[in-house]
């Protein structure tokens, strides 16, 4: 078995990534050495057969520079503070990152290979060493329409996104359930009244929208959203929708003329893990709908076309059908009324498993043959 160094593997995304390796039984295959940032000598995690020894401390040069491949989940501080200090010294081993730090270098390749294993092939190959996850939206957009897009039939597309809260953290999350455990609070008595005026119950609501603790959003996201994900670049344009563009045609592999335009604006709501986008699409040629969800459904085994009707949409084109699962359904794909090149399409992705640890799950797998 190939020993693999783990960092970060308690928080979210690494929990995640423990529990789909749990699933697949790549413990069989792996001999984990788990890293700590706060505890190392501590009693490392059993998820394997025998006994799994202590943790290491996860700033140890030495003891990461001696295993062949790293993943981590620890964060961008952590892979800014330690990558460049661990290549600095010769180490030559293959890092695998959830954290956009050293996405975009030139010489990483950004992992998801359902959809770009011949560009991760080619990588290793050529002697690539860092292969880096996608930013979650990008990840569960081109997993859900990977046929367009690698068929080269996609000349622009806007994401409009409904991103949840767990894209903002685990803290995210727990705020948004006690906004509206709080603002439940605040009503119940009112609510449990058939006869009391519905108005009322509203401007309680909104009185208490208004107190709620917002510290970690900055705003409530309880019965609203936030039209603002991530950093301000000051063109107009959010880091997360910048992403958009420049991660696809990474991930894709395109440059030039190739490249597809992408670009869409990226708003919070108050889903728990699970993402979704609203795209418009250019098309390149005149498609059918039939044959354009054929090519969706037939590009990989996660994507699930939904037909356009109410009744399929609402049963299973939404978070709440799709968290949890490693299905990415894609619907409400129709012409518009722009042309026969402009379609629409709904798709909805659990954003800690395609978007975070599964792409890195796998791309152990295949480092590991
Ligand atoms: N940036 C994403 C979000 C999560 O805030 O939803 C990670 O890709």
């Amino acid at each position: 078995s190939q020993r693999v160094g783990y960092v970060g593997w308690r928080g979210m995304v690494g929990s995640v990534l423990m529990q789909r390796m749990q699933q697949e039984g790549d413990f069989t295959r792996i001999e984990p050495t788990f890293f700590s940032t706060s505890n190392s000598g501590g009693a490392a995690p059993s998820f394997a057969e025998g006994d799994a020894g202590a943790l290491q401390d996860a700033y140890d040069l030495d003891a990461l520079a001696a295993l062949p491949i790293v993943v981590t989940a620890q964060g961008g501080d952590y892979t800014a503070a330690v990558h460049p200090q661990l290549r600095a010294r010769g180490w030559d081993g293959l890092w695998i990152d959830a954290a956009s730090t050293l996405r975009m270098n030139d010489d990483s390749i950004i992992v998801l290979d359902p959809v770009n294993r011949e560009v991760i092939d080619a990588g290793l190959a050529s002697g690539v060493k860092d292969f880096i996850g996608g930013n979650c939206t990008v990840s569960c957009m081109l997993m859900g329409l990977g046929g367009l897009f690698r068929n080269g039939l996609i000349e622009w597309a806007t994401s409009m996104t409904y991103q949840a809260a767990s894209g903002g953290g685990a803290k995210h999350m727990r705020e948004l359930l006690n906004q509206f455990g709080a603002i439940h609070g605040a009503v119940a008595e009112n609510l449990s009244d058939p006869a009391s005026a519905i108005l009322d119950i509203d401007r309680e609501v909104l009185a208490s929208q208004q107190s709620v603790d917002a510290s970690q959003f900055g705003v409530t996201l309880a019965g609203s959203l936030i039209p603002w994900i991530d950093a301000d670049l000051g063109n107009g344009q959010s880091k997360e929708e910048w992403k958009n563009d420049a991660e696809t045609n990474k991930i894709l592999g395109l440059s030039g003329n190739d490249r597809v335009l992408m670009d869409g604006l990226c708003v919070r709501i108050g889903a728990m893990r699970t993402h979704s986008q609203a795209l418009t699409i250019k098309l390149r040629e005149d498609i059918s709908v039939a044959e354009i969800e054929r090519l969706l459904a037939a590009d990989n085994e996660w994507a699930t076309v939904v037909p356009n009707t109410k009744d399929a949409s609402m049963k299973a084109l939404t978070p709440v059908a799709t968290s949890g699962t490693l299905n990415i359904p894609v619907g409400r794909i129709r012409q518009l009324e722009m042309g026969t090149r402009y379609i629409s399409a709904f798709t909805v992705g659990d954003q800690l498993l395609w978007g975070a640890a599964e792409p890195l799950r796998r791309m152990v797998n295949i480092a590991i043959g």
